[in-house]
């Protein structure tokens, strides 16, 4: 059984889709592809179904990664049981799925991005990329990019164990 892995943020069309390629991107260059799953989801639903946004794509194409195919989707509660570790971008996400968590198994599931920030990074969290400009999604993959890193030395760990 691989390591599941579940990104959220809001609309699932910035951030989370963005986390969830580099992500796999970097699982695939420690060789854990056959270890480790990632997925995405939102907790909002207005974007459900549709693509990522365009200006992320074109953000992730500057830095070398391709889109997989993903879709939009919205955060449900049987997430809880499909994942083995949640992912939020950012704080409200956080609030949110914590929300609608009835258990303290589900709860300890559910880990800020920030968790796996480096200690001399600026940003507390993801910053929605969505109402500005491209310098601020090439930021997300950026930073995103630099968590990755310590987040596939820990499923190293993990799935070693
Ligand atoms: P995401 O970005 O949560 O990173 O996918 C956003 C997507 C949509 C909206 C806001 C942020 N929106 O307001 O529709």
């Amino acid at each position: 059984m691989k390591y599941r892995v579940l990104f959220v943020c809001l609309g699932n069309i910035c951030r989370s889709p963005a986390a969830e390629i580099v992500f796999h991107a970097a699982v695939e260059r420690a060789g854990l592809q056959d270890r480790v799953m990632a997925d995405s989801c939102g907790t909002a639903s207005y974007h459900t179904g549709e693509k990522p946004d365009r200006r992320m794509l074109a953000a992730l194409e500057r830095a070398g990664y391709a889109w997989g195919g993903h879709r939009a989707r919205t955060f449900s509660r049987r997430d809880f049981e499909q994942f083995d570790l949640i992912i939020p971008q950012d704080e409200a996400n956080r609030r949110d799925i914590l929300a609608l968590a009835s258990r303290p198994e589900q709860k300890a599931k559910v880990h800020p991005m920030s968790d796996w920030f480096a200690a001399g990074e600026t940003e507390r969290e993801v910053p929605d990329p969505y109402y500005g400009g491209p310098a601020g999604f090439d930021a997300v993959v950026q930073l995103l990019e630099r968590a990755m890193e310590s987040l596939v030395q820990e499923m190293k760990q993990q799935v070693q164990d």
